[in-house]
């Protein structure tokens, strides 16, 4: 989306739409009543209030603009980041759907302030998004298309703010990408293959792929028990950027679990639909290195993949087995079903053991009891380290992808005791969200560590604000954030 600012009303262009924001109450009928006359356009007093995301269409006679939409920003005294999102959002979606490609802005004052007309020019690109790939006759009568300008009036130009939303926001389409795609074609191949483009981005990325043969030499035993249903051959890929000599560095590791069928827990089907967003977390750490290499960040961060399927067919790891993992502790397999934590587990300890971070964050579409804990909207967080924590709060406030703490409440480590093993890989029905962290846990020993749990955000069924349905590629924004507040 091209995005242009003109600083005065006249100097605006044609465009398909004129989107005029106004503030709630500081509205007056009067000035209502200018705009309904300048377009010729009776409106009467009620019909618009200015609620945030309230918006009212017409056509106008107007020669440059000939369908105009009011939008309402809520009260100014009330205006938030959030509201910003809601609003803003939920006009360019209006147009998108609408099938219109060019559309013009003007918004009160306020919202010109630096932080804010971030947020609003952030809200317009990542709202412009629409996974269509896959649609091939229907693609001709669907009204809908992607808006191509937008023209902003009232504003100075500012072309190092566009430039670095529209990297984000081709980052975090990257990582939507990623998981709409067909399963089939989101391989672990296939994100060895995303994950080795990166090095052409920056000199400072530095991919190295772990086949098979490599993830058995090094005895990443629980993500080879979770490959062997699958007619695809498991992949352990890690990225590297490094930009400064300094010790400090950051782990991301993303679960990649490109299909989920639950292995011989099978799965019943309704649950299984969506499964093709189990390497939502994968898709998040690839698109995070991405963006880190796009805006040449001065940080040290790797990015971890251990990525497989988890299908079923004769080979398959089977419930009440016990196997090694790469951290020599023994795993009986209570259900095939939490199989996350699994190939996790070896990532966490492998990072651990060879690369020695500084901190070292999962993210994982680890449990579906996350979403009966906090809906669909906030992503569950855990952490050792009070430090980390407050980082990534932050961060969340900024990008407004919610997440709320919960404990690691060391008495449910109770739950995961095996009679014949070291650990077992489930702890029951109750507190799924909690045992699953305390899993992952004890494979992390002194180093600072999060684990965040997108079970419930990483795919919607319905869209929500500037998050699309499917994909959304929750974290991306977070963890750039995250990195940039790290000093
Ligand atoms: N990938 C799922 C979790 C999931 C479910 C993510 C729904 C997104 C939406 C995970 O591998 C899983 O199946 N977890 C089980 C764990 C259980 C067997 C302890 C779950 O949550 O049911
Ligand atoms: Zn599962
Ligand atoms: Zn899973």
């Amino acid at each position: 989306m091209k995005v242009r600012c003109v600083e005065k009303f006249e100097q605006r262009s044609f465009s398909d739409c004129l989107i005029i924001a106004f503030f709630e109450e500081k509205l007056s009928f009067k000035e209502k009543k200018n705009f309904s006359e300048k377009w010729n356009v009776p409106l009467k007093e009620k019909d618009f209030l200015g609620k945030v995301g309230e918006t009212c269409f017409f056509y106008s006679e107007e020669e440059k603009n000939k369908r105009i939409l009011f939008l309402g920003l809520g009260k100014e005294e009330d205006i938030t980041h959030d509201s910003i999102r809601k609003s803003f959002s939920k006009a360019l979606i209006f147009c998108k759907d609408k099938g219109l490609k060019k559309i013009s802005l003007i918004f009160p004052d306020k919202c010109m302030l630096k932080d804010l007309f971030k947020t609003v020019l952030e809200s317009l690109f990542l709202s412009n998004y629409w996974f269509h790939r896959l649609k091939k006759d229907s693609l001709k009568e669907e009204k809908k298309s992607l808006i191509q300008s937008i023209e902003i009036i009232g504003i100075k130009e500012d072309k190092k703010l566009i430039d670095k939303i529209e990297k984000i926001t081709d980052a975090v389409n990257m990582a939507r990408d990623l998981v709409n795609n067909n399963a089939d074609d989101t391989s672990p191949k296939r994100l060895e293959e995303v994950s080795l483009e990166l090095e052409k981005i920056s000199k400072k990325i530095k991919v190295t792929v772990f086949d098979k043969e490599k993830i058995a030499e090094e005895k990443m035993d629980l993500l080879l028990a979770v490959n062997r249903g699958s007619s695809f051959a498991p992949s352990f890929i890690i990225i590297d950027y490094t930009s400064n000599q300094d010790k400090d560095r950051t782990v991301f590791i993303g679960k990649g679990i490109t299909y989920d069928t639950g292995g011989l827990s099978l799965k019943p089907s309704n649950a299984m639909e969506t499964m093709k967003c189990d390497m939502a977390g994968a898709a998040s750490v690839i698109s995070t290195l991405y963006l880190t290499a796009l805006l040449d960040l001065n940080v040290n961060v790797t990015g971890i993949i251990p990525a497989t399927e988890n299908s079923i067919g004769p080979k398959s790891y089977k419930p009440g087995d016990v196997y090694n993992s790469y951290s020599k502790k023994s795993v009986e397999v209570e259900n095939t079903d939490a199989e996350g934590r699994l190939v996790l587990a070896d990532a966490i300890a492998y990072a651990v053991d060879k690369i020695k971070p500084s901190r070292i964050i999962d993210i994982a579409t680890l449990t579906g009891a996350v979403s009966i804990a906090l809906g669909e909207e906030i992503a569950a967080v855990f952490s050792n380290d009070e430090k980390m924590w407050e980082i990534l709060k932050k961060a969340s406030e900024n990008t407004g992808e919610k997440v709320w703490r919960l404990p690691l409440y060391k008495e449910y480590m109770e739950k995961l005791k095996s009679k014949i093993a070291d650990i077992k890989n489930v702890g029951g029905r109750t507190g799924g969200v909690i045992t699953a962290a305390l899993f992952l846990e004890a494979f992390v020993k002194n180093t600072c560590w999060m684990h965040i749990d997108i079970g419930n955000v990483a795919y919607l069924k319905k869209r929500k604000g500037i998050m699309p349905d499917m994909g959304t590629g929750f974290g991306v924004r977070l963890f750039l954030e995250f990195l940039e507040n790290l000093k």
